[in-house]
């Protein structure tokens, strides 16, 4: 496995969730590579499979097929000790519930502090570990309320120390479940700005699920997802001047049977509701049409 391909390499993963009488085809065969130091969003309808994805990437939940390669290592191979380290120190984990995140009787900076006692590999002093934490609600804008309670902070505030907290034990990965649904939209956009701050500074490759889509003017990638499969993704343009300009070019996924699944909205334009499509080769370009039309 080339880990230069990508930090994160997903190839046909499928998972089939059974329950009594029922099962459910969360992941149906999704193919994503996520290079070192990408900022993705990901987005998709409710069910699409997108928590499901990030428990995979998170070492949290294991598929029914294929395979998933992280950081180099194939993550279902790891051994219990080697899976818990994973999830202690290569990856950091954002839930979207923020009880799930926080200690309530701790204030800020030990909650930061925290999750460092219990890293293997990261023998850091006493000392080291405040400095860190501090340097941490500095970047997420709290340096002023490293001593307040959670009860004492506001829940924009909360999920910011959230954020430090999923950074306390320096992952080289950050997921984040909707890390913005609990927040008003002034707080989401600040929370967004978080995520690259730590993706510029400190190189940290982030993947963030959303159903928000105006956020996703604020990454460089967007993964769409539909029914369990990347469907298409869109890609930010960089101007020559090497800013980057707010619009995304759109990818639709070609599979390796040539197949390419044609965003629900281009088909309603286009009136295409049977199941054959017009196609064209017009020199470097494919043409799709309604098969009426000439
Ligand atoms: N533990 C489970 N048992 C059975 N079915 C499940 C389980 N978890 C998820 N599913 C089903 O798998 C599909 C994908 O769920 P998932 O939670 O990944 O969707 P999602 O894209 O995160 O949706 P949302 O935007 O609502 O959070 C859904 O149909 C869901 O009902
Ligand atoms: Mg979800």
């Amino acid at each position: 496995m080339d880990s230069e391909q990508g930090i994160i390499v997903c190839e046909g993963l499928v998972k089939i969730y059974k329950t009594k009488d029922l099962e459910v085809l969360a992941l149906q065969g999704l193919d994503l590579t996520i290079k070192r130091g990408e900022l993705t969003a990901i987005i998709g309808n409710s069910g699409s499979g997108k928590s499901t994805l990030l428990n995979m990437l998170g070492g949290l939940d294991t598929p029914s097929a294929g395979k998933l390669f992280v950081d180099g290592r194939d993550l279902f191979k790891l051994t219990g000790a080697e899976l818990s380290d994973y999830k202690r120190s290569t990856v950091g984990f954002i839930w979207q519930n923020n009880a799930r995140n926080l200690i309530p009787y701790l204030n800020a900076l030990d909650n930061i502090c925290l999750p460092t006692r219990f890293s293997g590999s990261g023998k850091m002093t006493e000392k080291e570990r405040k400095a860190w934490a501090m340097q941490l609600l500095d970047m997420v804008d709290l340096g002023n309320k490293a001593q307040k309670r959670l009860g004492e902070l506001s829940g924009g505030e909360q999920q910011r120390v959230a954020l430090a907290i999923a950074l306390s034990n320096k992952p080289k990965i950050l997921l984040a479940d909707e890390p913005t649904g609990s927040v008003d939209a002034a707080n989401c956009v600040n929370i967004m700005n978080i995520f690259r701050k730590f993706n510029e500074e400190l190189g940290i490759t982030v993947v963030i699920v959303t159903h928000d889509r105006t956020l996703t003017k604020l990454v460089n990638r967007v993964v769409s997802i539909r029914d369990g499969k990347v469907s298409s993704e869109f890609l930010a343009r960089e101007e020559t001047s090497g800013a980057v300009v707010l619009s995304h070019d759109e990818f639709a996924v070609l599979d390796r049977a040539g197949r390419v699944q044609i965003p629900e909205d281009y088909l309603k334009k286009l009136k295409l509701t049977g199941n054959t499509v017009r196609l064209a080769l017009d020199n470097d370009r494919v043409l799709l049409s309604a098969p009426e039309s000439a």
